[in-house]
This record gives structure tokens, sequence and C-alpha cells, in this order.
């Protein structure tokens, strides 16, 4: 690897050591000081990657109009990235439907398709299902003594929410939880580190899409008040309606897109929170400050580490210039600790001004569920505060998933006075 003009020890997403997992922050300040956009050259050729660390060259990488999602043709792979080998030719299909994959004009299209279903007013609407979910979450940690956090509240909350979102049956729930679960595996940043990554996505894949297809089924037969129904009416409605195909794909791209996500901001908001009292005090006894909390909890530790685009005309990215051809990681997780755009980055403040943090993307892929993860957010944030006047201990064991993308805490284990 070298910097733009300067050479600098490998930066990568693979390998970390279970300390950087947990606080990457050190990390990234290190590489973000000698260069904030450097270059990586694969072993044995192919197109150079370049790792972007800076606030301005994260917000001009995800808002420029000449990086795409797909390869430029000569490039690796045509779809999706380049993710998918082509022997997976389930889960390559489905992803290649995915709204995060898709380019303009065919994004512009299925996202208006989409918009309705995600606007502020429509979370708005489901909060107090959300509320019911969360309070009968909580009613059963109160009967607990230890509780790890993510696999008794931060997982099961996500998931019940997004399968109530699409009519899925309460006894499909924690099937679909372990399917998305496997279909995640292929996108992680340890997918390359497991021979099997892309064979268990692929069967999930055809689980899923098979499931998918019967609900898409039933609910023409028999309409509901789901998202399934409404895009499935829509097909008869609309100029350019979403198609079978991209229906199927969609259903399953929002149960990953909003599951791994959630959880990881349930869960690292908790840890954020132990670990700065004054904070907790200063939320527990002024809700009101619950919505800003989440954003700046999204920023400070955001669930989403890393995106990648590639490059399809040359770009200037924070004053380097980026070649058509290359591909381009954003690290949102650095950009959102860049001391030239936040003053004291690495402090947690509830009081922070409102600013553009990119835990949520930025540009044409900005988060189409932010409303629905922030009202997620807010509400099991306030039903755990209820929950944690009760911890007695500091926080037992935290493992970390051994991902730098999707990233949080896949065991956060919590004492509860009896
Ligand atoms: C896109 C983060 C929750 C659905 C994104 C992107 C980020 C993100 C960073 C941009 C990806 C890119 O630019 O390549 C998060 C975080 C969440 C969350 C941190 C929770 C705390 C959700 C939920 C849903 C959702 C609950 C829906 C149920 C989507 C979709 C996209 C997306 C469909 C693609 C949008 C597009 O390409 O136009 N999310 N997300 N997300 N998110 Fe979320």
């Amino acid at each position: 690897m070298s910097g733009v003009g300067r050479a600098l020890p490998a930066f990568t997403l693979r390998g970390w050591s279970r300390g950087d997992i947990a606080d990457p922050y050190p990390v990234y300040r290190r590489f973000r000081e000698v260069a904030p956009v450097q270059r990586a050259d694969p072993d044995g050729g192919g197109p150079a990657t370049y790792y972007v660390f800076s606030h301005p060259g994260v917000a001009t990488v995800l808002t420029s109009r000449h990086c795409g999602r797909s390869p430029l043709p000569s490039g690796p792979g045509t779809a999706a990235d380049g993710l998918v080998p082509d022997r997976f030719a389930t889960l390559r299909d489905l992803v290649d439907n995915w709204l995060v994959f898709l380019d303009p004009p065919r994004h512009t299209r299925v996202r208006s398709l989409l918009a309705t279903e995600f606007s502020p007013a429509v979370a708005a609407g489901l909060r107090p299902r959300i509320e019911m979910i969360a309070g009968d979450l909580i009613a059963q940690l109160r009967r607990r003594s230890v509780v790890d956090v993510v696999a008794e509240f931060a997982a099961p909350l996500p998931i019940l929410v997004i399968s109530e979102l699409l009519g899925v049956a309460a006894d499909r729930r924690e099937w679909l939880r372990a399917a998305s679960t496997a279909l995640q595996e292929a996108s992680s940043s340890r997918a390359a580190a497991r021979d099997d990554a892309h064979d268990v996505a692929d069967a999930a894949a055809r689980r899923l899409s098979a499931f998918f297809a019967e609900q898409l089924d039933a609910r023409r037969r028999e309409p509901g008040p789901d998202l399934i129904s409404l895009l499935a009416l829509a097909q008869s409605r609309e100029v350019a309606p979403l198609s079978d195909t991209e229906i199927i794909a969609t259903c399953v791209h929002l149960l990953t897109a909003g599951h791994e996500t959630t959880t990881n901001l349930l869960a690292k908001s908790v840890l954020a929170l132990l670990a700065n009292p004054d904070a907790l005090d200063e939320l527990r006894s002024d809700p009101t400050l619950l919505p800003g909390a989440v954003d700046e909890l999204v920023r400070y530790d955001p669930p989403v580490q890393a995106v990648s685009r590639w490059v399809h005309r040359d770009l200037q990215v924070d004053r380097h210039r980026v070649p058509a051809g290359s591909k381009v990681v954003a690290l949102l997780g650095s950009a959102n600790r860049d001391p030239a755009r936040w003053s004291d980055p690495d402090r947690l403040d509830l009081h922070r001004p409102p600013g553009p943090h990119l835990g949520f993307g930025m540009g044409i892929h900005y988060c189409l569920g932010a409303s629905l993860a922030r009202a997620e957010a807010e509400i099991g944030l306030r039903s755990l505060l209820d929950l944690l006047p009760d911890v007695t201990a500091t926080p037992g064991p935290v493992d970390y998933a051994d991902d730098m993308i999707f990233h949080g805490p896949s065991r956060l284990t919590v004492a509860l006075s009896a």
C-alpha cells in the first residue's frame, strides 16, 4: 500500500485485533493524520482501492455523480459492487436488485416507489407498535439477574419491527432472523476469510427468495395493510412498478439492511452510555434529549463503518486525484471523528449542534430507513433507560463480531439488581 504522496503502513478492513475492533478510532486517527486519502494496490494486480478517512473526502465520494455502485464494464464483475462471484447465481440475482447496489436511473425509479412507505410520517405512525414490542421485551428482562442486551433486546427488536412492517406471521420471525444473519455473512469484512461464506449466503438467499415469493402470492389473494400488499397493489397503479423479482429482492434487502444495523446501534449506545455516566444521568433525567442523543450516538460510533463505490470518472477527493476504474472505501467511522469537522470529536456530547454526520450515509443512497431506525433507537433506548438504573455491575463480557463494516458487539452482558 502507499499513501498518496508518501509511504504508509498498510490499511485494511481485515485482520484487526480484538482491541482495535472494539475501539477503531485511534487506528483511523493515525491514518487520517498521515493522509486523508490512501491507495492500496491489491496483490496480483487489479484495480487499486483508495481508502478515504476525512469528512470532506467521504462526503465527496458519497455525493459525486462520478462514483457508482457498479464497476466500469472493463472492471471486475458487472453488478452488486462486484461483491458476489458469478457462480452464486441466486445470491447474485437477489443483491443485483437491492436498492443500495443500484445506480441511476434504475435507483431513482425504485427509490421513488419505496420513499412514501419510509417517510417520517409512516415511522411516526409505527411508534405505538414499536413501544409495545419494546415493552414486551423489557418485561421479560426484568425477571432476569444477568442479561445479554444484544441477544435479549437489541437483536429481537428490529427483526420484530421489520416483520411487522412486512406483515410476516409471528411464528416465522425467528426463522427470518437466522436466515438474514446467514445472508449478511457474505457482505461482512470477514467474508473473504471464510471459504463457505458465499455458500451459506447463497443457500439463505434461496430460502428467503422462496419465502417472500410465497408471501407475495398470499398477499395478492388476501391483501393486508402491510408493505408487501402495498407493493403488490402498486403493480396495477404505477407506470413503472416494481416487478415480482424486485419486490422479493426488496423484502430481503429491507430485512438485512434494517436488522443488524439497528441491533448494533442499540448495543453500542448502551456501551457508550455506560462508559459516560454523566450523559446517561442527563438522558435519564431529561428524555427530551433523546432524539438529538440518537444522532450523536450514530455519529460517535456508527453501526456501518464503511461503504464502497467504484469511480466512473477521474475524481478529486480532498485534494487527491482518484482515477476512473478504482474502488473507493469511504470510512464513515473515521469521517464522524474528523477534528477538522467536529470540535472534540472523541467526546460523546448530547448537546452537540446538529450537523451532517455520515452514519446514515449521504447523497442518493442516504439510508431509506433512517426515520424508522431513529424511532426504534429512541424507543428502544427509552425502554432500556428504565431498566439501566438496575445495573449493579459494570458490563460483563463484551464480544465484538469480527466485522469492520457492520460493526458492533455480538454479546453485551450486564448484571441487574434483584
Ligand atoms: C442505506 C445505515 C437502518 C434501509 C444505508 C446507508 C447507511 C445506512 C450508511 C448508505 C449505504 C451506502 O451509501 O452505500 C443505517 C443505520 C441504521 C439503518 C446506521 C440503523 C441504525 C435501516 C433500516 C432500514 C434501512 C431500519 C429499513 C428497514 C436502508 C436501505 C438503504 C440504506 C434500503 C439503501 C438506500 C439507497 O440505496 O437508496 N443505511 N441504516 N436502514 N438503508 Fe439503512
